[in-house]
């Protein structure tokens, strides 16, 4: 068993085998693998169209795999509903965030609440430490929101549930800088927190760069590079981003 700097690793973390999948008769992922641990943020980097929201999709339950295995604390997750996952602890921060336009923010973060026990249904304080224009906006509807705003909102919805594992689908796309820094902050606090593996997919690469305890680059369906932080050839996977 590895140990890394925050826990034990093998304990309680996602393992993706070996997965193939396909678009009917397209194929998106060959044969990909990839592991994700508490308390640490692993990055997948990739550019466009190389297949990192289909990854993301096939982890939540969105997009079944063709073959290959994707086990969650020890149980294998590939066959089960995307509301079945849910309800183990997987959250995601789809990419384009996906917040319903006419609910209200607070009814937005509520939909999260569809997977809790009813004595658990309350929007945990640490929503609004991280992210307190949400506070502020709790009355107004989610298609109000500037791009950044809906961003958190999405990622706030993510956390109502309590999650074990977060998926987040390029959280800076389109974001303002100021917003960049403070979803920076939120996901190193949930990270120190320790509580919870989180997967990050980005193009940002310095953003993904400073979070990763451990990164993986995908190029046309495959991952290309793997490791730690402190393996990183910024270079090799600087070419790798760019077209
Ligand atoms: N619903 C779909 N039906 C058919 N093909 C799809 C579908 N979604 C994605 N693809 C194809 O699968 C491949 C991988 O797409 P994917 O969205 O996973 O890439 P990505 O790395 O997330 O890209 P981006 O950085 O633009 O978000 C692409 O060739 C894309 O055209
Ligand atoms: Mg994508």
């Amino acid at each position: 068993m590895k140990r890394s700097s925050k826990c034990i690793w093998g304990d309680d973390m996602l393992t993706v085998s070996n997965i193939d999948l396909h678009y009917g008769a397209a194929q998106a992922l060959y044969g990909v693998s990839l592991t994700a641990a508490k308390g640490e943020v692993t990055t997948l980097l990739g550019r466009n169209g190389v297949g990192k929201t289909s990854l993301l999709r096939a982890i939540v339950g969105r997009q079944p795999v063709s073959s290959g295995e994707i086990v969650w604390d020890r149980d294998p997750i590939h066959r089960l509903r995307a509301d079945k996952r849910a309800a183990l602890g997987i959250a995601s921060v789809p990419q384009g965030r996906e917040i319903f336009p006419l609910l209200t923010v607070k009814e937005n973060l509520e939909t999260g609440f569809a997977r809790l026990p009813k004595t658990e249904r309350h929007i945990p304080q640490e929503v609004f430490d991280l992210f307190p224009v949400l506070h502020d906006m709790l009355g107004r509807r989610g298609g109000d929101l500037s791009g950044g705003q809906q961003q958190q909102l999405a990622i706030g919805r993510a956390l109502v549930t309590r999650p074990g594992l977060l998926v987040l689908d390029e959280p800076t796309e389109g974001i303002q800088p100021s917003i960049i820094k403070d979803i920076g902050r939120a996901i190193d606090f949930l990270r120190q927190r320790g509580d919870m593996a989180i997967l990050l997919v980005e193009q940002f690469f310095e953003f993904a760069r400073d979070l990763a305890d451990r990164f993986h680059v995908m190029d046309r369906g495959e991952i290309v590079m793997s490791g730690r932080r402190d393996e990183m050839i910024e270079s090799d996977v600087r070419r790798r981003l760019s077209v």
